[in-house]
């Protein structure tokens, strides 16, 4: 945990948007998020490729995950803003509806209508740094290599223009 804080903080809100705060996230998604971070047996690269938590989840056993992940989902999270009053609107159109014509879905519908989540199959994104959100956005798009840990938010991040990325994460920066 020590070791986790200068990044994350101690209680799980980091400091930017270079790192992710990981307070009240579910427990279930931090552990998955850490075996993904590392290289399985027979795979060539990890299913979510990162280098700083490559090494960190590669010094952590099985069972330090789980712990570590019981200690932040269990910190109070920090509410976070929007910052491009002109976006707002686009963004929350985007996280409630979707874009019908290019066939996304709408956010909600798996995040929840305040961006809670649902424990153990939708992670929480309440308030989350908008440039970490951009970050895994672009991600997400680009797939293997990258991060190839989830079917169907390849599929929706390929389908949203860099606009879209940014107006959706902005909204979600602030929303409770
Ligand atoms: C040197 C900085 C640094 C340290 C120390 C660090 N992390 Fe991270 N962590 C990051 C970065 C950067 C990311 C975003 C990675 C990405 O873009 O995929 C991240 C992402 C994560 C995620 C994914 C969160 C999400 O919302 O998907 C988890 C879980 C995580 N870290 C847990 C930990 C734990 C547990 C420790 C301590 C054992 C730790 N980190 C230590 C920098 C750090
Ligand atoms: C069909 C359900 C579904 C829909 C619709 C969906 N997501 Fe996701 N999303 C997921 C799942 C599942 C994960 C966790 C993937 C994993 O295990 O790494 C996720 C992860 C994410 C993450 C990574 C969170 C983190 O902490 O790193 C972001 C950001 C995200 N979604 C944003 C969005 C946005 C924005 C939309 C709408 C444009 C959206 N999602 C629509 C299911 C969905």
């Amino acid at each position: 945990m020590q070791v986790c804080a200068s990044c994350h903080g101690a209680d799980g809100n980091s400091a930017g948007g270079a790192y992710p705060k990981l307070s009240g996230q579910h427990p279930e998604y931090l552990v998955k998020q850490l075996k993904d971070f590392k290289t399985q047996a027979g795979a060539k690269q990890p299913a979510r490729n990162n280098a700083i938590m490559a090494g960190m989840a590669a010094a952590l056993s099985d069972q330090d995950m789980v712990n570590v992940a019981a200690y932040f989902a269990a910190q109070a999270p920090k509410p976070g803003y929007a910052h491009s009053k002109d976006t707002v609107a686009l963004g929350q159109k985007i996280y409630r509806g979707g874009v019908a014509e290019k066939g996304v879905p709408a956010c909600a519908s798996c995040h929840g209508p305040t961006g809670q989540g649902i424990p153990s199959q939708y992670p929480r994104l309440s308030g989350q740094w908008s440039d970490y959100t951009v970050a895994q956005l672009s991600a997400f798009t680009q797939g293997s290599g990258a991060r190839n840990n989830n079917e169907a938010m390849h599929a929706v991040a390929s389908r949203l223009s860099d606009s879209e990325i940014k107006a959706v994460a902005d909204y979600i920066a602030g929303l409770h």
